[in-house]
């Protein structure tokens, strides 16, 4: 749990709120939380979302791992408490993003549960929707987009997720999406459609 270390200061409400800049934009705003093992389609799978939903004129941000860890969270690793702050930090990020009426979508392996869940916690119910990007460890291993895993094998990485490091499986996703079964299109079809179902975007003419 991280403290809080500043005293003496005082939470401002502004005047046009998150409900008002929804209404602007025509759609809700919410966190899609995109987990998975490196190399299962996360970073992917969330930009053909925020493609399509972009050209049906919903305006989205993608944050994702890689790009994140050049910037802000460039002064993290890989232990389990750095990825713990790199979750963290996301998740407030995400939420800042969702309230100032966005799609906000987020491409982190967040490989442990309770970070997922403190992230989940910040959002109200229905505004943050888990979306597990499940694959096997065989063919996230044979994908190995960027040549890490065969590095991990032969101890050149430490702390790989899924060779040395945990992954955990959430328990209780609004979504799993299964992209070893699925082409990009139809798991793209099905992020859209409960976008649709519950309301946060417009149907489609
Ligand atoms: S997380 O575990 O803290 O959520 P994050 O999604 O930000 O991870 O970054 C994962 C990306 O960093 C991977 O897709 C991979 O490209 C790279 N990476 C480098 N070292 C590791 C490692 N030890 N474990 C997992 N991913 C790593």
């Amino acid at each position: 749990m991280t403290i809080q270390k500043a005293t003496n200061i005082t939470w401002h409400e502004g005047t046009i709120d998150k409900a008002a800049r929804e209404r602007l934009l025509d759609q809700k705003g919410v966190v899609l939380w995109f987990t998975g093992l490196s190399g299962s389609g996360k970073s992917t799978l969330a930009g053909a979302v925020e493609e399509r939903l972009f050209e049906r004129g919903h305006l989205c941000m993608l944050l994702d791992g890689d790009n994140i860890r050049h910037g802000l969270n460039k002064n993290l690793g890989f232990s389990p408490e750095d990825r713990e702050e790199n979750i963290r930090r996301i998740g407030e990020v995400a939420k800042l993003f969702s309230d100032a009426g966005l799609v906000a979508m987020t491409a982190f392996i967040s490989p442990y549960r309770k970070d997922r869940d403190d992230a989940r916690s910040l959002l109200e119910k229905g505004e943050f929707v888990e979306i597990f990007v499940k694959v096997s460890l065989d063919i996230a291993e044979e994908r190995d987009p960027k040549g890490l895993y065969k590095k991990a094998r032969a101890g050149e990485i430490k702390e790989f997720t899924g060779i040395s490091a945990p992954y955990e499986e959430p328990l209780q996703a609004e979504l799993t999406i299964d992209t070893g079964e699925l082409n990009l299109e139809d798991c793209t079809n099905v992020v859209i459609q409960y976008l649709e179902k519950k309301g946060i975007v417009r149907t489609a003419e």
